[in-house]
């Protein structure tokens, strides 16, 4: 168990660390977006989705074996994440971009909330659920409208499926390449609301740490990655984050 100082305390360590970087970088998963009133991946399913197992409805071969539900699922989701809007954690990575010279976010999350609350340069690792291509042939589809039944068709006549990485799939070409090289070229590098358990994702901050880089968990748990992190700030992001840029602020006289 790690000492516990006053997050006050840890806030003004962390800004101290960031008065002296010139590019941060924000490995974030579904916890950010909690307080957006988004369940994270691995909250319990509620309502009529709670009997289901999002490990298997988020698979190519999920999607395959059942199209409309799979389909369905997503259109659910797309609806509950639509209406969501940043919170103050989004917003205090937003404001970091004013106070250090470079600020990336490397997101788990499909949400767009990070754009939508304003984050210059965000690399989605596992995709967007605004976006769709087709299954077999991944032509691009636009204005998906909602509440179809099942998957429209492309004009090749594949499936349309959302544009989200699923279990078993490749990221994004180039998504890790980029989290990597800010990774390796951050002097500062957040691990904000990801149970650190997905591959390769969850490689990042480890090739953060043999690059040098200060690495900062935000977390109300514990984590596969507390061990070997700079500075554990346990609690909800939404709070801490505005802690940190307060006291940065602070520190610049701004
Ligand atoms: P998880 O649901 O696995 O983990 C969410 C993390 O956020 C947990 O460690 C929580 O303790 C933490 N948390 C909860 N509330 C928080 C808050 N207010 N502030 C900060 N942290 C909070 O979500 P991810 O780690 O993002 O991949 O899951 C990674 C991937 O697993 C997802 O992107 C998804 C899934 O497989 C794909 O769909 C490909």
């Amino acid at each position: 168990m790690r000492e516990k100082s006053d997050m006050q305390t840890l806030a003004g360590r962390v800004a101290k660390l960031l008065s002296k970087a010139e590019r941060v970088t924000f490995l974030t998963g579904a916890g950010v977006s909690k307080e957006s009133g988004i369940p994270t991946f691995r909250d319990a399913q509620t309502g009529m989705w709670a009997n289901y197992n999002p490990q298997e409805l988020a698979t190519p071969e999920g999607f395959l074996k059942d199209p409309k539900l799979v389909w369905q699922w997503y259109d659910y989701r797309r609806k509950l994440l639509g209406d969501a809007e940043p919170n103050p954690g989004h917003r205090a990575i937003v404001e970091l971009e004013s106070l250090v010279t470079k600020v990336t976010v490397v997101t788990q999350n499909i949400d767009g909330l990070h754009q939508k609350a304003g984050s210059s340069d965000v690399v989605e690792l596992h995709g967007s659920i605004k976006k769709f291509y087709c299954f077999d042939g991944g032509h691009d589809a636009h204005d998906v409208p909602f509440d179809l039944e099942e998957p429209p068709l492309c004009k090749c006549g594949s499936m349309i499926r959302p544009g989200v990485v699923w279990f078993g799939e490749a990221l994004p070409p180039h998504a890790m390449s980029r989290g990597l090289k800010e990774c390796a070229e951050s002097e500062v590098v957040f691990v904000a609301g990801t149970s650190a358990l997905v591959q390769p994702a969850a490689s990042l901050p480890y090739a953060a740490h043999r690059r040098g880089a200060k690495l900062i968990e935000v977390n109300p748990d514990e984590t596969p990655i507390t061990d070997i992190v700079d500075e554990f700030m346990q609690g909800p992001s939404g709070q801490v984050l505005p802690m940190v840029v307060a006291a940065l602020k602070e520190l610049k006289g701004v």
